[in-house]
């Protein structure tokens, strides 16, 4: 199965949004990526300023010749692309698996306008995958035990070769599965209240645009706002 050909169209559309723009933010993971492969051929992309949320996109940014903002700009973000790891039936997300959840959270809660881009796959009635935390290292068993006290399972995120990951905040990510998520508003606050969570990959915001890429190279758009 393949959505390449979808993605690509539809990185065609939604570039078409970055008009009388003067910041965009860019979210992390190859389904962005396609977007950025597509802003490089904006006419008038000398006037906008881009800021990325990871070195992964970061370079990316940097090969379609995209001028990087300081991130001091943060406040002034017309609109954002981001990708998502899952998308409930209410919109709600899971992000993080490329462990850029901090950044990512950060550009969306500022933005005006949010876009998200994902394939079909990623839609599901309600949520069945690990949640990524991200987490201070000196908090790490810490975060641990709250975490089985709320009958979760915690996973390290573990590289090749037994490294632990460490986001380019300098901090750890837990994997962690849930008995189930019935109310992810809630569960977001109260992961986020655990001293040492930084950020938590229960996003609740809802998108302004979500574009669904299929396998036949069509895609779908929903517009909630
Ligand atoms: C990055 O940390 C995640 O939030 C990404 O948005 C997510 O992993 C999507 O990546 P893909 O587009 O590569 O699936």
């Amino acid at each position: 199965m393949s959505y390449e050909l979808s993605i690509l169209n539809l990185a065609k559309e939604a570039v078409k949004l970055v008009k009388d723009v003067k910041v965009v933010g860019l979210g992390s993971g190859t389904t962005v990526a396609f977007i950025v492969r597509e802003m490089a051929k904006l006419r008038d992309k000398g006037s906008i300023e881009f800021v990325p949320t990871s070195l992964q996109i970061k370079l990316e940014a940097e090969k379609s010749t995209l001028r990087i903002a300081d991130e001091k700009i943060i406040p002034d973000i017309d609109i954002v692309f981001d990708g998502a790891d899952q998308i409930d039936s209410k919109y709600n997300m899971i992000k993080g698996g490329g462990g850029a959840l901090l950044r990512e959270k950060i550009l969306i809660s500022a933005a005006k306008k949010v876009v998200i881009v994902a394939d079909n796959s990623k839609f599901v009635e309600s949520f069945n995958r690990s949640v990524p935390i991200e987490v201070h290292p000196m908090a790490r068993s810490l975060v641990s035990k709250k975490l089985e006290e709320m009958m979760a399972k915690p996973v390290l995120r573990i590289l090749d070769k037994g490294y632990p990951f460490v986001t380019e905040n300098g901090n750890l990510i837990f994997d962690v599965l849930f008995p189930s998520i019935t109310d992810p508003k809630n569960m977001e606050l109260d992961l986020k209240n655990i001293a040492g969570v930084l950020e938590v990959g229960i996003f609740t915001r809802r998108a302004d645009i979500y574009y669904k890429a299929k396998t036949d190279g069509s895609f779908e758009t929903v517009t909630l706002h």
